[in-house]
């Protein structure tokens, strides 16, 4: 295994960006709860402790001795991390009389082997309520901004430093060249951890795990299902069956389109059109939850079906890529399971997991597809959930309602790509609503539907803004969706942020 950096998470909400961060710089690096340090893990080579919703003084608080780490790797502590490392050894941490938040301005900035070519007058991204007022004897100021005298320590003699601040947020000017002295300089990391490497240390492995078994994949038209399924293809060829499950509610001619990428990527894919099944099963319902269960149950039980129709597949590979599968920290200390991307599926066919992407994240997961040679449109997809628009139809689905929404959705999608504006959203689509409007054509009163545009912007789904889209775009798609698709007379724009809205209506 690769050089890494162990992240120990301690539940902040910017934990992940810190992973990011260092595999930006080409070093490999595992996030884990804050209590799972991996002891005897001899390819370690540094150690970075994250933020917490917690002060140090709390009762909840989470703690570690961090002695026995400190005895042997190099270990960074970043704002509670740096705090927790103070207070453990007898400094103080006190609630700051105002919550520093936003950007903070660095003073002074010592010589020290973190802060090499950083100068006073960068900018640096401060999050936290408390802050530390007094520093054990050994421990060195060695940043500050005008607000906070400690913004930056290193304890003397030992490869020990703690930030106050937030290297690992975009608006932190020096955040990446300060991480790059830790992970370089202080750790001594190669920066030898790249998509080419992954896809040779992975095919390798992959043969090794796989000999000359069978194995099956589910693919969804989605980046993470198909460079799972490239990439063991490039090892087993054809011993990998791929299978595509068409429930009738994806987008606009995607099935054949989607099938046509496959095949030319020489994956070996059968295409099982199942809509009639899934439009029978959803046939009145209009409960989402409901909605939902119905499209995994179905899907699982074809996508059996068809599986066993193959003889000897001993495998069932999967797309999981490394934030499902992160044990993130909720607020009460109890850690969420972990997550599959087929729930059931892995339990019902009583194979083994085969999970190549497992410890990638999603933009590392399209430099492996692009670096094997994968078209950009594959790549750079947006995400589209499981149950397609059946979430996106709000009350009962028909496949008349699923053609008019397929026909608008086209429209703007189309349109988003012709304006250059596809690639700048993170996820974009049209919601069907459950409403009938009056409105006027030529001389003719309407009683027709209205639809909703959805576009964000976000990096992780997990929060997400609307996005600002020029009004003249949005006048076009309003005027092509009305004049071009039958059963539609107004279209709105979604202006909800995600919280308190979410991205999906349903
Ligand atoms: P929400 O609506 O929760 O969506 O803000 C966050 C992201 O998850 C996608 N999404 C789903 N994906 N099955 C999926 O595979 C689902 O049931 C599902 N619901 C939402 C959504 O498109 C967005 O990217």
């Amino acid at each position: 295994m690769p050089q890494k950096i162990v992240i120990l998470d301690f539940g902040s909400q910017t934990t992940q960006l810190i992973g990011r961060r260092v595999r930006e710089l080409n070093t490999y690096c595992e996030i884990v709860p804050y209590n799972k340090f991996p002891a005897d893990d001899p390819d370690v080579i540094g150690v970075i402790l994250s933020g917490s919703p917690f002060s140090v003084y709390d009762e909840k608080a989470f703690k570690v001795d961090v002695a026995p780490i400190v005895a042997k790797y190099p270990v960074l502590g970043i704002c509670y991390g740096a705090q927790m490392m103070a207070y453990q050894n007898g400094g103080s941490v006190e609630g700051a009389p105002s919550r520093e938040y936003g950007r903070a301005i660095l003073t002074r900035v010592d010589a020290d082997s973190l802060l090499e070519g950083i100068e006073p007058g960068e900018t640096v991204w401060m999050s936290h309520g408390d802050t530390i007022t007094r520093l054990p004897e050994s421990f060195k100021i060695i940043a500050s901004t005008e607000d906070v005298p400690c913004a930056a320590y290193h304890v003397e003699g030992k490869k020990q430093w703690g930030v106050q601040f937030h290297p690992e947020v975009f608006h932190s000017t020096c955040g990446t060249r300060l991480l790059g002295n830790f992970v370089h300089g202080i750790c001594g990391s190669k920066g030898d951890w790249s998509a080419d490497a992954y896809i040779e240390s992975t095919v390798k492995a992959l043969r090794e795990q796989l000999g000359d078994d069978k194995v099956v994949l589910g693919l969804s038209g989605g980046v993470d299902s198909s460079v799972a399924a490239v990439l063991i293809s490039r090892a087993i060829g054809d011993n990998l069956t791929c299978i595509f499950v068409d429930h009738g509610l994806l987008r606009k001619n995607e099935f054949r389109q989607v099938m046509d990428d496959y095949r030319c990527l020489g994956l070996n894919v059968i295409g099982v059109d199942a809509s009639e099944k899934f439009f029978s099963e959803l046939a009145g319902v209009t409960d989402p939850e409901r909605k939902r269960k119905i499209i995994g149950k179905g899907f699982i039980d074809v996508f059996d079906h068809e599986a066993h129709k193959l003889t000897d597949v001993k495998w069932l590979a999967q797309g999981t890529i490394y934030p499902d599968r992160i044990e993130s920290l909720s607020i009460t200390g109890t850690t969420i399971k972990s997550h599959h991307n087929v729930g059931g599926l892995p339990e019902k066919m009583n194979l083994s997991l085969c999970e190549p992407l497992q410890w990638l994240f999603k933009d590392e997961v399209r430099a492996v597809g692009r670096a094997l040679g994968m078209p950009e449109h594959l790549i750079s997809r947006h995400p589209f959930p499981g149950p397609g628009l059946a979430v996106r139809i709000l009350g009962d689905i028909t496949p008349e309602k699923v053609r008019v929404l397929q026909e608008a959705d086209d429209i703007f999608i189309s349109g988003l790509r012709q304006w250059g504006l596809y690639d700048k959203v993170w996820q974009a689509g049209v919601i069907l609503l459950p409403v009938q409007s009056v409105g006027v054509m030529g001389d003719e009163r309407t009683y027709e539907s209205a639809v909703a545009l959805r576009a964000v912007t976000s990096t992780d789904a997990m929060t997400a803004d609307w996005a600002h889209l020029p009004y003249e775009f949005l006048a076009k798609v309003s005027n092509d969706i009305i004049n071009k698709v039958r059963g539609v007379n107004r279209v709105t724009y979604d202006i909800s942020s995600k919280p308190p809205a979410t991205i999906e209506w349903e």
